[in-house]
């Protein structure tokens, strides 16, 4: 008896620790930066599309939905943990808000397969063909 009460609170508390990390993490703060001046930042001045994905979904890691607060991006692209991870030091503070609101403003899920033509196209092709 006294085993399976052991092994009831073992698992209620795997379960409890199961929904703790389900738990949908709380939102970082508001950005307080410009997303339309951070678009153009992001694709073209300090090309974080090239690793990161226009979307910021694909490329390693992905950018969204972004866990951290304004703050904690700005340390982090000053001074990032990875020699992998460029460091932008001499950006400006409002360069990098920007960019923060800008990825802060971008869709978070993927695209629906219907939504994109290509892919719409092969689906049909596919159900054409005998
Ligand atoms: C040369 C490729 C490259 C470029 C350019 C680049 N990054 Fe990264 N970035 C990486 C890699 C690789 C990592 C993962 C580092 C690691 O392993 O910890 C990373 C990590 C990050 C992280 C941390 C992600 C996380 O989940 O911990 C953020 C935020 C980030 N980059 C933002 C940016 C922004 C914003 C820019 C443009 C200003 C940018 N990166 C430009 C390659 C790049």
């Amino acid at each position: 008896m006294r085993t399976h009460v052991a092994l009831l609170v073992v698992f209620a508390g795997g379960l409890l620790v199961g929904a703790v990390e389900a738990w949908p993490q709380a939102p970082p703060g508001a950005p307080t930066g410009d997303p339309m001046r951070g678009k153009p930042l992001y694709e073209q001045t300090y090309r974080c599309y090239a690793c990161h994905g226009f979307d910021a979904q694909s490329g390693t890691p992905r950018l969204v939905p972004m866990t951290r607060t304004q703050a904690a991006f700005v340390t982090y692209l000053r001074k990032p943990s990875s020699p992998a991870m460029p460091s932008f030091a001499d950006v400006s503070m409002q360069d990098l808000a920007d960019v923060y609101a800008h990825i802060r403003s971008l869709p978070t899920t993927a695209p629906s397969v219907e939504s994109v033509p290509i892919l719409r196209d092969i689906l049909e092709r596919r159900t054409r063909e005998p």
